[in-house]
This record gives structure tokens, C-alpha cells and sequence, in this order.
């Protein structure tokens, strides 16, 4: 049986190392895009795709995320007050309703999987999404969108896929799937992070998953995995060997991995370079910048 699927997860536990000093007190998944904090996005998406519970596992010093989605009435009074009706719809977009979201504590560091797994007891027996708020995904239909219509027609598991270069598919759970140009590819196996050369092919999982309660009883029981975490790809390897139905799906959109400084980088240049009020000025003052580092070459 197909159930619509309402309920997803938002692992925002991470550290987020990369981005020292900047998270010593700023959580990851408030650094902005343009004006909008990475955990914004990945909300937006799951609303668009019918989301209505929303699940964010966090961890210590993640206080601010948690204010992010709460009103803030001061402010909206005073934008109210100065009669800044276009800020305030944009601030009133973002609110969510009492008891929209829950947050669980993931008290100790032990993977993705493990990340999930916290969440098992609000997820119960339904079908639930997984969001990783790192992975941006543009596109003219939101990600999550596009895969709830294609399990509308699979029902299983289905997790988002991009065909990745070769050398970089070891930083990846990598599906193993028949060479197919199709959209909905059926997979034979999933590996995580495999050693270089090893990979089952170049199709990587990203960020986005819809997943059977199956997989958090996996999450409960699958051992530690590649660099001693529990490993969400795990899991769902093990759905597969139990000949449960699990997809990879090629969606449309362009995906920016804002986990990595280069991604966000240039995340920040093509979100900004989509603003109408910004394009004009960001693309004549890059054309500007790389005419610069030519001349100097
Ligand atoms: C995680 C998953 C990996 C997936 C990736 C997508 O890895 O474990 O399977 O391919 O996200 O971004 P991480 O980037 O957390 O190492």
C-alpha cells in the first residue's frame, strides 16, 4: 500500500567543521544563500512536496536554528509599524504553526543513520522524507516534488541521483544500477563511500530520500559502517538484499553540494545571479573580476 507521504527528517546535527571559525556559534544550516539560511531551502522544498511534519534532529549550540522558526513578534510589529509590508510578508512566509516541527537530540555523533534512527519514534509506521539541508537542489519543480510524484506510480524507496566523475564517487553512497538512461532506475545494491575504483557506478545518492519505515528498523540494527558511523546507505543496502523495492531518481535540477566552500560559493553566485534586483550588478562585477585575473595571467 502507497501512503502519502507527510512526515520528514532534517539531520542538522553536524558540527560543521568546514565552515570553522563561522560555526563556533553560527549552526551550518543558518548560513545564507543571498538572504536565506540553507535550512530555508530545504523547507521550502518539503512544503512544495506536501511535507506537513517537520523533524529536525540537532545536537548542542543548534539554539539559534530552533529561534530561526519561531515568530518573531517585536520585529513584526515594528516593520508592521514603518508600514514595510514586503519584508514582513517575506519574514511571515517563513513562520511555521505551533507544533509544526519537533526537534530530537542526537546526543552523540554517530552518523547519518544514527541521525535518522533519532527520529524513529515520531516517524512510526509511515513512510517518511529525508532532507539534507546541505545538498541545494534548483530547480524549476523542487526535488522532493518531483520524486513524491514518481512514488506515487513505485511506492519503495526512492533516493535522489546524480551521475558523478569518477574520482569523486568515493565521497558518495553510490547505487549499484543496470546502465539505464531512465529516470526511475530499480538498484541491485548501495555502497557508501566506496574505496576508489571500487564503485558500482557513477550515479551518487544525494541529498533527498523518501524511505519505509523498513529502513528505520535497519537503522536500529545495521553496524557501524565506513569511517565507524552508521551509515543511512547502510540501511537501505539492507532493504535491497531483503528484495524491497528501492529507486534511484534522476531528477532535473541543478545541485549545489553548500557542504563544501567551493559549493557554497558558488550556490551564493547562482542564487544571487537568479535575484532580478541582483543580476544585473553581481554578473557585471564578476565579468569585471575574471577579465581582471586574465589580464593578470
Ligand atoms: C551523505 C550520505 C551519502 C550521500 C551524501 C549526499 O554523505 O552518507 O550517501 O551521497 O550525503 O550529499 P556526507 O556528505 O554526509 O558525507
Amino acid at each position: 500500500m502507497k501512503r502519502k507521504v507527510t512526515k520528514a527528517v532534517f539531520p542538522v546535527a553536524g558540527m560543521g567543521t568546514r565552515f570553522l571559525p563561522a560555526t563556533k556559534s553560527v549552526p551550518k544550516e543558518i548560513m545564507t544563500l543571498v538572504d536565506r539560511p540553507l535550512i530555508q531551502y530545504a523547507i521550502d522544498e518539503a512544503r512544495a512536496a506536501g511535507i506537513t511534519e517537520f523533524i529536525f534532529v540537532t545536537s548542542r549550540g543548534k539554539g539559534a536554528l530552533e529561534d530561526y522558526f519561531d515568530r518573531a513578534p517585536e520585529l513584526e510589529a515594528s516593520l508592521k509599524a514603518k508600514g514595510k509590508t514586503e519584508i514582513l510578508d517575506l519574514l511571515l512566509e517563513t513562520n511555521m504553526d505551533s507544533g509544526a516541527i519537533a526537534y530530537v537530540r542526537q546526543n552523540q555523533a554517530l552518523g547519518l543513520g544514527h541521525a535518522v534512527w533519532c527520529a524513529r519514534h515520531l516517524i512510526g509506521d509511515e513512510p517518511f522524507a529525508v532532507l539534507l539541508p546541505d545538498d541545494v537542489i534548483a530547480a524549476e519543480k523542487p526535488c522532493l516534488a518531483q520524486m513524491v510524484d514518481a512514488y506515487a506510480e513505485t511506492g519503495g524507496n526512492m533516493i535522489a541521483a546524480m551521475e558523478v566523475a569518477p574520482e569523486r564517487a568515493s565521497s558518495y553512497g553510490i547505487m549499484d544500477v543496470p546502465p539505464s538512461i531512465g529516470r526511475v532506475l530499480p538498484m541491485q545494491g548501495m555502497v557508501e563511500k566506496p574505496a576508489p575504483g571500487t564503485q558500482p557506478s557513477n550515479l551518487a545518492a544525494i541529498g533527498r530520500y523518501i524511505l519505509s519505515p523498513d529502513v528505520m528498523r535497519h537503522l536500529g540494527e545495521v553496524k557501524p559502517g565506513v569511517g565507524g558511523e552508521i551509515q543511512l546507505t547502510d540501511a537501505i543496502a539492507r532493504e535491497i538484499e531483503e528484495k524491497r523495492n528501492v529507486y534511484g531518481f534522476r531528477f532535473d535540477g541543478q545541485r549545489y553540494d553548500c557542504g563544501s566552500k567551493a559549493g557554497f560559493l558558488q550556490a551564493t553566485v547562482a542564487f544571487g545571479l537568479a535575484r532580478p534586483e541582483l543580476s544585473t550588478e553581481l554578473s557585471n562585477f564578476l565579468i569585471d573580476m575574471v577579465a581582471q585575473r586574465q589580464a593578470a595571467e
